[in-house]
């Protein structure tokens, strides 16, 4: 149901008897020159998605902040992250958590100051961490004063900041469009006797993309940011900038009605126009002074329409998340082999999303209910071993669940009240970070504004760095091999045993160097033989594995949902 929601808007030598019990890492060999600038930092990166309400709270008020957040920056970096894109932490008036902004050039006072935000970034440099902002692109908040100034009259100097229109007869919207969060998407205002559209709630309007001065002001707002500091955006909803000028209906394609009891629509008149794409080049230009990196919120449909989003040039945007493994909802060797194949055959560099803070978390998208951490390490040994940029998002490494809210009284997310219970919201994947095993898990002093799952007493970040076993660990290692291995970093991908419907194995390779991954998604152990010598290796020594995995001569025993990672040698 949340998928339908939100797909609307848019993954020789033999070595004999090497075993490895749990998880393990052997010396890594190859090592990255050391740059000072690199325009392409963003290819080498591994990102890491903070949702700043549930990340950590410096003050007690059950809410975290800017200064939880520079207070956890060595648990990043000994994780190995290069780039925190933080969500929107701006003021806000909290409709959508953030995603209706009422100032961009400011910190909301939940979350601090705009002094915490400098003391964040000054300590993230020193760190060599980036920043991402999260850009709300498409919509303001309704008390942003762009707004305000807009409805005031019909002759406001905002009026054609926003998109205003009269009815089609008295007490008719103008179109048969429906807010993807539920009912019309046009509301009327009786100051002004028109509607003004909105593809999110009433309270987020959107902006007019159409008039230069919104695109003159919105670009700015991003120079603001990069001479602050900021190494890029995470630009929300992108492909929602624009609408048809003449506001055809849209098609409706289904029987029945949705989990808000509206008609299902194809968005074909108000998602994907063209003109999206002049803006994102307008945008481009700006980055490129700045060497930022632009990463989009792109619910791409295929490979063709994923290129559009890179740029004919690769002059738009430089990580566009194809959604495609999210898509992928079972353990399924054939489908990502598919999906990894598309995506490596698109015009520009893959970024990899397993989960984020409108998806429920892979660990219960794919957990077997009795192996789910041998799954989550299975999992982070794919997407963190790709060719592309992972995007981590908080919690997936110490195996966080999603637990949807049981009651309704319970949720905070408003499409979780008025989709029930049907759509129960978002809550589950934006529970607070488990950073240990004490009250509420260390995340706040306070009362959490979320309640914390009961499984941080046994999934959390202080008892799983001492555990040799834990997903915390295996993370780690993948990262920091990641870091140091050229193959892996910017190696080609090449699938192998590719009929196999039980273990997805791959290389990656680099002039001589190469790794070889191999991850058995079933529940049952699985005994390979690694087509090696047919892509110019002779042998494989373990560099990462989890379960018990051994690998004779080319024959690879796996462990259900092992993972073995070796180096290849000629
Ligand atoms: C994006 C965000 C989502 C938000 C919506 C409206 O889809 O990821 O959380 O509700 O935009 O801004
Ligand atoms: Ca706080």
């Amino acid at each position: 149901m949340r998928r339908a929601i939100f797909l609307m808007l848019w993954f020789g030598v033999c070595v004999s008897g090497v075993t490895a019990q749990k998880t393990m890492v052997a010396q890594e060999t190859t090592s990255l020159p050391k740059k000072t600038t690199d325009p392409d930092w963003w290819k080498h990166a591994v990102f890491y998605e903070i949702y700043p309400r549930s990340f950590a709270d410096s003050n007690g008020d059950g809410i975290g902040d800017l200064k939880g957040i520079t207070s956890k920056l060595d648990y990043l970096k000994n994780l190995g992250v290069d780039a925190i894109w933080i969500t929107p932490c701006f003021p806000s008036p909290q409709v959508d958590f953030g995603y209706d902004v009422s100032n961009y050039e400011n910190i909301d006072p939940m979350y601090g100051t705009l002094a915490d935000f400098d003391e964040l970034a000054a300590e993230a440099k020193k760190r060599n961490i980036h920043i991402i902002l999260d850009f709300v692109v498409n919509h303001t908040s309704d008390q942003h004063p762009w707004f305000l100034d807009s409805k005031s009259s019909r002759t406001s100097a905002h009026r054609d900041w926003y998109i205003w229109r009269d009815g089609k007869a008295p007490g008719e919207p103008p179109n048969n469009w429906v807010s993807t969060f539920g009912g019309s998407a046009w509301k009327f205002d009786p100051v002004t006797n028109q509607y003004y559209y909105h593809y999110f709630y009433p309270e987020q309007p959107d902006l007019n993309w159409r008039n230069p001065a919104v695109q003159k002001a919105m670009f700015d707002v991003t120079r603001w940011w990069y001479k602050r500091g900021v190494s890029g955006f995470r630009l929300d909803a992108v492909d929602i900038l624009f609408e048809d000028p003449s506001l055809r209906d849209n098609p409706i394609t289904g029987p029945g009605v949705n989990a808000f009891g509206d008609p299902i629509e194809q968005n074909k008149y108000n998602t994907k126009l063209p003109e999206v794409h002049n803006v994102l080049r307008g945008l481009r230009k700006i980055a490129d002074e700045y060497d930022a990196v632009l990463i989009g919120e792109t619910w791409t449909a295929d490979i063709a329409e994923l290129n559009q989003y890179y740029g004919k040039n690769n002059n738009e945007l430089q990580l566009p998340m194809d959604f495609l493994f999210t898509k992928v909802d079972k353990l399924s060797p054939a489908e990502f082999r598919k999906q990894i194949a598309a995506v490596n055959s698109a015009s520009g560099w893959p970024t990899f999303v397993i989960s984020n803070h409108d998806i429920p978390r892979s660990y219960d998208r794919y957990g077997d209910g009795q192996h789910n951490d041998e799954i989550a390490k299975l999992m982070a040994a794919l997407y963190l071993t790709l060719r592309g940029t992972p995007i981590l998002y908080y919690g997936e490494e110490i195996g966080m669940k999603t637990p949807p809210p049981t009651r309704k009284q319970d949720v905070k997310d408003p499409i979780g009240r008025t989709g029930w219970p049907k759509e129960k919201g978002r809550d589950g994947e934006r529970t607070p970070m488990q950073w240990n095993d004490t009250e509420n898990a260390g995340f706040t002093t306070g009362i959490p504004w979320l309640a914390v799952p009961s499984t941080y007493k046994t999934h959390n970040v202080a008892d799983e760095a001492n555990d040799p076993g834990s997903i915390l660990r295996f993370y780690q290692q993948l990262l920091k091999l990641r870091h140091s291995n050229q193959a892996l970093l910017m190696g080609s991908y090449k699938a192998i045993n590719e009929h196999n419907d039980n273990v997805l194995s791959y290389l990656r390779v680099m002039g001589n160097h190469g790794i070889v991954v191999a991850l058995n998604m079933s529940g049952d152990p699985q005994k390979i033989r690694l087509e090696l010598r047919r892509n110019g290796f002779a042998s494989a020594k373990v560099l990462v594995s989890s379960g018990h995995s051994a690998l004779v001569a080319n024959n690879l025993s796996l462990a259900p949902f092992g993972v073995f990672i070796g180096e290849l040698s000629k």
